[in-house]
């Protein structure tokens, strides 16, 4: 059986499911070179990197680990097996991250299926949920798809989600304060490009009751002439926090594959999502160790969780800018 990232149709496709991932501002930090042996890999692409926002480029390996996860995903798709090499390696160049072969497997099971499907429904979605709570079988497979990836999702009580949003919050209002993050991402958020950027359609509701659960100060706060109709949150929105044991690049790679597959597993329950990152940001941004935070473990992402009503699609770059073609390994 010939191998499928040699084949156009096939790799165009993997790389259209990876391109689906979500990335910090929608900035899409990452390339793919695929040399004529079939051997993908996954790079950096250091001129999206955002300087100011993700010094340590944490999002950006969390970005290029949600992609890494669709090609696993559209690997298996297709009836192949992904092996990943994570990480940099002697004989390449550090901006590679993971390297990717496709060999022949089994067919994709019912939940493989579905769970690619899901790249494709799955956006950010930072209005209003409805406040129903989650079932517990929903609940157990969110929790399972992070440590499938090695990973733990804590999904928070309310009162710990209201000591998280409060930890959100500030460190919005301090982001919102900070002159260059704002340039930044002026240059992302509310944008009319037409390949990235988060689109004004895109960006929260203006919450009647704060603090609100959606990325507000900072975010929609950087684009104050782009009218935005108010909207009541949820009085005790559903928080969920991915952590690792270990806060080290190759964790950050791992954790962008939980944190999607985490997000898929929710679009598949018919869950929407949205992020808090902001704390994580600001701690990179200060160099300090870990946000004033209560538990153990490193926290790398924050999800807000609910029964949403469709969110505006975000953006893409055609799969030509993101996919270059090599005959040997460079
Ligand atoms: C590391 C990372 C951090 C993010 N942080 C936030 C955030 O704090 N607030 C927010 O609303 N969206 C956040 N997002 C979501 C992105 O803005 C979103 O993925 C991107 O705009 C693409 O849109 P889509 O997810 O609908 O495809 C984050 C995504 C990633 C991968």
């Amino acid at each position: 059986m010939a191998n499928l990232l040699v084949r156009d149709g096939s790799l165009r496709r993997v790389i259209e499911a990876a391109q689906a991932a979500p990335s910090l501002h929608n900035t899409q930090p990452w390339h793919f070179a695929v040399d004529d042996g079939g051997t993908l890999q996954v790079r950096a692409d250091l001129d999206r990197a955002l300087w100011v926002a993700d010094p340590r480029a944490r999002a950006l390996y969390l970005s290029c680990g949600a992609a890494l996860f669709n090609i696993r995903a559209a690997i298996r798709m297709n009836g192949f097996n992904p092996l990943v090499w994570p990480l940099p390696q002697p004989t390449f160049s550090p901006t590679v991250l993971a390297v990717v072969r496709a060999e022949p497997g089994r067919p994709p099971s019912l939940a493989e299926r579905e769970m690619f499907h899901a790249i494709w429904r799955r956006h950010t979605d930072r209005r209003p949920f409805d406040s129903d709570p989650l079932p517990g079988p929903v609940r157990t497979a969110l929790e399972e798809a992070a440590g499938f990836e090695f990973a733990s999702l804590r999904l928070l009580s309310s009162r710990d989600a209201a000591t998280v949003l409060t930890l959100a919050s500030r460190a919005g209002a301090e982001l919102a304060r900070d002159a260059e993050h704002q340039a930044e991402m002026q240059d992302w958020v509310g944008t009319d490009s037409e390949q990235d950027g988060i689109p004004a359609a895109a960006l929260p509701e203006r919450a009647r009751r704060r603090p609100a659960p959606v990325r507000d100060n900072d975010m929609a706060g950087a684009v104050p002439t782009i009218p935005r109709q108010s909207g009541d949150y949820e009085q005790f929105p559903l928080l969920a926090v991915l952590t690792t044991e270990r806060d080290e690049p190759a964790d950050w790679l791992r954790a962008g594959q939980a944190m999607q597959r985490v997000l898929l597993t929710a679009t598949v329950h018919g869950l929407a999502a949205s992020f808090l990152y902001q704390p994580i940001e600001l701690t990179d941004m200060r160099g300090d160790q870990a946000p004033a935070w209560p538990w153990p473990e490193h926290p790398q992402m924050i999800f807000r969780l609910g029964y949403g009503h469709g969110a505006a699609a975000a953006p893409r770059r055609p799969v030509d800018e993101v996919l270059s073609r090599t005959t040997t390994a460079e």
